[in-house]
C-alpha cells in the first residue's frame, strides 16, 4: 500500500489577523507548514506528502520542504481536490491533514493510517468534549442540546482509502455545508470511524492559539532534549 499525506495549505487565514497566509506564520523558528509537514514526513505510514499552496508558492515550497505542490483553490475543499488530482496513480490511501495542525504528533498519521489498513474506508482522530454543544437558530435561541457523551471534537490527520475519498469528492454537490473531508462520505452514506484524537493536534485559529503552539513546542523540545 502506498500512502500519500495530503495537505491543504492555501487558506489565508483572516481569523489570524493581518500578515501572511496562515500556513506560513512562523512557529518554533520555521512555519506552521512546515512544522505540519516535518511530522508527517516523519510518520513511518506515510510515503509521500502533497501540500497544496497560494499561487506562487509552489517552487519555493516543493524545495524548502522536499514535497510536491499544487496550487491551492477558492476554499479547502478545492484545495484538497486539487492535491488529489495530482497523485501519482499507485498510491491507495491518503491522509487528509490540515497545516493549520502543525504539532499534531506522526503516531497519530500511523495510526489513522492503521485503521484504514484494518478495512475502515474514512478514519478520523476526535476527543471528547468538555463544554456544553448546544443547536440554536438565526435568532440565537437554543433549539436543542447534544448528548455530550456521544459527541467527539474531530481533528486531522482524517485517511481514506483514495478511491472513496476521490468519488466523495466528485459526487458530493460543491455547495452542500462540508467542513471536512469526513463529511464527504457521510453524505454519501459510507461509515467513518472514529479514532482516540491527540491534544497536540489541535488547530492554529486565532492569535491566542499561536502562543499554545510555542509553549507546546518549547516542552516538546525539552523532551527531546532529555
Ligand atoms: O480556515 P481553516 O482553519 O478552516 O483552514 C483549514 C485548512 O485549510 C488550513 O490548513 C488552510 O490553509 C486550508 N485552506 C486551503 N485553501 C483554502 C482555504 C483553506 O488550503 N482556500
Amino acid at each position: 500500500m502506498t500512502v500519500a499525506a495530503v495537505v491543504p495549505a492555501a487558506g489565508r487565514g483572516e481569523r489570524l489577523g493581518p500578515g501572511e497566509p496562515k500556513a506560513l506564520r512562523l512557529l518554533g523558528g520555521t512555519t506552521l507548514l512546515a512544522q505540519a509537514v516535518a511530522r508527517l514526513q516523519s510518520a513511518a505510514q506515510v510515503d509521500l506528502v502533497v501540500v497544496a499552496v497560494p499561487d506562487g508558492e509552489q517552487d519555493r515550497t516543493a524545495a524548502e520542504l522536499g514535497v510536491r505542490t499544487v496550487v491551492g483553490g477558492a476554499d479547502r475543499r478545492a484545495s484538497v481536490a486539487a492535491a488529489l488530482a495530482a497523485l501519482p496513480d499507485h498510491v491507495d490511501v491518503v491522509l487528509v491533514h490540515d497545516a493549520a495542525r502543525p504539532l499534531a504528533p506522526s503516531s497519530l498519521a500511523d495510526a489513522v493510517v492503521g485503521a484504514v489498513h484494518a478495512g475502515y474506508l474514512g478514519v478520523v482522530p476526535g476527543l471528547p468534549l468538555t463544554d456544553t454543544i448546544k443547536q440554536v437558530d438565526a435568532d440565537g435561541i437554543v433549539v436543542a442540546t447534544h448528548e455530550r457523551g456521544a459527541l467527539r471534537a474531530i481533528q486531522t490527520p482524517q485517511g481514506f482509502r483514495r478511491d472513496v475519498l476521490e468519488r466523495a469528492h466528485a459526487q458530493v454537490p460543491l455547495d452542500s455545508p462540508v467542513t471536512d473531508d469526513a463529511g464527504l462520505l457521510e453524505l454519501l452514506g459510507i461509515p467513518v470511524l472514529v479514532i482516540d484524537g491527540a491534544e497536540d493536534a489541535f488547530k492554529v485559529t486565532r492569535p491566542a492559539d499561536l502562543g499554545r503552539a510555542e509553549a507546546r513546542l518549547a516542552v516538546l523540545a525539552g523532551e527531546a532534549s532529555r
